[in-house]
């Protein structure tokens, strides 16, 4: 990555994360390739993203001409030979690992030699995923969090064969967009979900036995232990599908009964009740982002 110009940067996912995280590229001007195999995902990102910065701009935090400009440097494209001259990619796909190493598979063999390649995978491990790339010591987690243009911490993490120049690029990168870089070691959860999965966990657990209603859990945690939001709020807001991965992959890779899963959260994501992306988690939702 060359220190004089600013780095081109490739999403591979226009979901929630995806989408996010090309935002806040964008934001700090930053040219983005934005790719997806569905064109309905990419107008859904595309879409998001005029919607989450026209809330900052309502906000003072933009003006209308940055806002154009930064959406200016979004290019949407099916296309996966589109990011071939980026110098990151990051991947945020489905958290599946079959998933990821097969469009790993086909990105490595397009992106650029000496890119840098992350993937925001919130539960499986970097280097599982890394393993099938080629080049693992140009591969690191670089982990956002939800909603991506308003938190600031991005976990950087480092797998077995992760270099330490990769780290150091991870981190110079993650300040160039205005973030803050924490750096952590490829164990199950990192550090936030590690902590937040169990917590979130307790909740769904609460609400199955019956210890309170959702709303009264929520203003409980708000009110009592002066969390921005409920635990089932910030489900629905990650998305329970990622929230569920999370929790199995911790429970699956630490086998402590600490970390068991809430079967209410696995009946509701078999029911497609995904929070707030799909209309209905523990709440309903009117429009659905
Ligand atoms: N885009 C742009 N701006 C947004 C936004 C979005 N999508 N969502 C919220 N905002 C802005 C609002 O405009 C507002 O701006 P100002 O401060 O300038 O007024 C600010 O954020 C606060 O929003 P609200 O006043 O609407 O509501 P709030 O105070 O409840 O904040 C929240 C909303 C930022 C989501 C806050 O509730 C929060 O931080 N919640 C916790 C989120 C969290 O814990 N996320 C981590 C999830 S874990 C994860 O992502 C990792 C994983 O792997 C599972």
């Amino acid at each position: 990555m060359s220190e004089t110009r600013p780095p081109k940067v490739a999403v591979i996912g226009a979901g929630t994360m995806g989408s996010g995280i090309a935002q806040a590229c964008a934001v700090r001007g930053l040219n983005v390739t934005l790719f997806d195999t569905q064109a309905e995902a990419l107008q859904r990102g595309l879409k998001g993203m005029d919607a989450s910065l026209a809330r900052i701009v309502r906000k003072g935090g933009l003006t209308e001409a940055a806002k154009r400009a930064a959406l200016g440097r979004v290019k949407a494209t099916a296309d996966l030979s589109g990011i071939g001259d980026a110098d990151v990619v990051i991947e945020a796909v489905f958290e599946d690992l079959t998933v990821k190493r097969e469009v790993w598979g086909r990105v490595a063999e397009v992106a650029e030699e000496g890119a840098l390649l992350a993937s925001n995978t919130s539960s499986l491990p970097i280097t599982e995923i890394a393993a099938g790339v080629g080049r693992p010591e140009r591969f690191c987690g670089l982990h956002f969090f939800n909603p991506v243009p308003v938190l600031p911490l991005v976990e950087v993490v480092r797998a077995q064969r992760t270099s330490e120049e990769t780290v150091e690029r991870a981190k110079t990168f993650v300040e160039r967009i205005g973030k803050t870089p924490i750096l952590c070691d490829d164990k199950p959860g990192f550090i936030v979900n590690r902590l937040l999965i169990p917590y979130l966990s307790d909740a769904v657990f609460a609400l199955s036995e019956g210890v309170g209603s959702a709303e009264d859990i929520d203003t409980a945690m708000k009110l009592g232990a002066n969390m921005p939001l409920g635990p089932l709020a910030l489900i629905d807001l990650v998305g329970l599908d990622v929230a569920l991965a999370a929790a199995e992959s911790l429970h699956r890779e630490f086998q402590d009964p600490k970390f068991r899963v809430p079967p209410l959260l696995r009946q509701l994501v078999r029911a497609g009740k995904l929070g707030r992306k799909s209309g209905e988690g523990f709440y309903r939702y009117e429009e659905t982002a």
